[in-house]
């Protein structure tokens, strides 16, 4: 790999022990994926191993504390180096636990204070403590064609096909060391060809409701994989939650990281555009029989009617979705056997605290919460067997990860289902 004298010295140890630990990880990162080069970058999204019990008590044994595990962790060096603070323009992902609403999640007061002790930790060395994987929805939105190295595969796909910025799914390895360095290897979606349309996808139906795009995404993504899918056909301009839901879909059925949705995304002004002069590989119909089809295989775990759990915010939810979940929730109560949480950036719980949003959805029995989710932090309340969600990604993770029923419907529906006890959604 070709070396700029900047990445040279710090590959030297000219910067200290923790920058040449971090550039010789991305040069051997970057010899193993074929790339000739690194490429600047001054923003991260990661997560760094602060609060992981097990990761905590591996280190507290070893002695080091903190940079012991930023060594092992975010390093892969079993040498313990100094970590110095960052280079790059850094912000925090989802942690897995909201310290405001431990009790709720069942996290014992010790992971608090370890969680508490990490976030101040990653504060020193000047982590931004966004704790979402939304960064967009909270100040942190690149521009188009800005290199930068993001963890968390609805983060990822939202950069790259939304934003037209530049990132490939870090690892937290490849994350950690591009923190310290401000670089990352330059291949993948960081290159203009990689970017290119493989897919054809000729959407037959109208897709309005943040429901509908989760479903198209979830279609598309195991009908390409980890291919570039371009949409043609779409009649309604889809909002912010919209393409979130669908990005994050699409990276859940499939390993979708970038997307092309013609006259609408900021690199496919047209189908030629998006493709680039080539020819799809494929071109695919999604009309009314995939729609169901996909429907049917995202409720594929559901049996039961009767819903223990409503959980809402998956990617974190908006201010907006905050408000329209509101809107339906006011003055009402929910099912005395039925608990609703609802997920979102701290920052934005903030608005909603001063808008009377938490205080609206705590008079109905729920609770916002921020920093985490079920299926990433694994909590839920306890007893739940059956959960309702408005989220494609995590009615594909929730079953799996925990074991329960899922159903997958609009918001309308699954607040309807908090309200009274029962799933009575379907396919419109
Ligand atoms: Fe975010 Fe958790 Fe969903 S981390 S994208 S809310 S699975």
């Amino acid at each position: 790999m070709r070396l700029a004298d900047d990445e040279r010295a710090m590959l030297d140890g000219k910067q200290g022990a923790a920058r040449q630990k971090a550039m010789d990880l991305l040069v051997r990162y970057g010899e193993a994926l074929g790339a000739e080069r690194l490429v600047d970058t001054n923003n991260v999204c990661a997560t760094v191993s602060a609060t992981t019990p097990f990761v905590r008590d591996y280190a507290e044994q070893r002695g080091g504390g903190m940079d012991a595990v930023f060594s092992e962790f975010s390093l892969d060096s079993a040498e313990v180096v100094e970590i110095p603070r960052v280079k790059a323009y850094t912000c925090h992902v989802q942690q897995g636990i909201d310290p405001e609403h431990a009790a709720e999640q069942g996290i014992a007061p010790q992971i608090v204070r370890l969680y508490r002790e990490g976030e101040a930790y990653m504060g020193r060395i000047g982590v931004q403590l966004l704790n979402t994987c939304t960064p967009y929805q909270v100040g942190n939105v690149p521009v188009k064609g800005e290199h930068c190295a993001w963890m968390e595969s609805s983060a990822v796909i939202y950069c790259n096909g939304v934003l037209g910025a530049r990132t490939n799914a870090e690892g937290k390895e490849s994350a950690g060391a591009a923190m310290l360095t401000g670089k990352i290897p330059y291949w993948g979606y960081h290159l203009d060809a990689n970017r290119l349309g493989t897919h054809l996808i000729q959407v037959e139906v109208e897709v309005t409701s943040t429901a509908d795009w989760g479903l198209l995404g979830y279609w598309i993504g195991e009908a390409v994989q980890e291919r570039v899918p371009v949409l043609e056909g779409i009649r309604q301009v889809p909002n912010l939650a919209r393409l979130k839901h669908f990005g994050a879909a699409a990276a859940s059925s499939g390993g979708v990281e970038m997307f092309h949705i013609a006259g609408v995304t900021p690199e496919a002004r047209s189908l030629e555009e998006a493709f680039g002069g080539r020819k799809p590989l494929a071109t695919l119909k999604y009309g009314a029989a995939e729609r169901r089809q996909a429907y049917e295989r995202v409720n594929s775990t559901a049996r039961e009617r009767q819903v223990d759990f409503v959980m809402l915010g998956c990617p974190h939810y908006s201010l907006e979705q905050i408000w329209e979940a509101c809107q339906l929730l006011e003055g009402q109560r929910l099912h005395a056997n039925t608990s609703l949480w609802i997920f979102t950036p701290s920052a934005i719980k903030q608005i909603a605290d001063r808008n009377g949003y938490t205080r609206i959805i705590h008079d109905a029995g729920g609770v916002l919460m921020t920093d985490n989710c079920s299926a990433f932090g694994r909590v839920m309340p306890k007893g739940t067997k059956v959960v309702a969600l408005d989220s494609a990604k995590q009615a594909h993770y929730l079953p799996a990860i925990m074991g329960v029923q899922a159903w997958f419907g609009t918001t309308a529906e699954c607040i309807e289902a908090a309200l009274t006890g029962r799933w009575s959604g379907g396919l419109r």
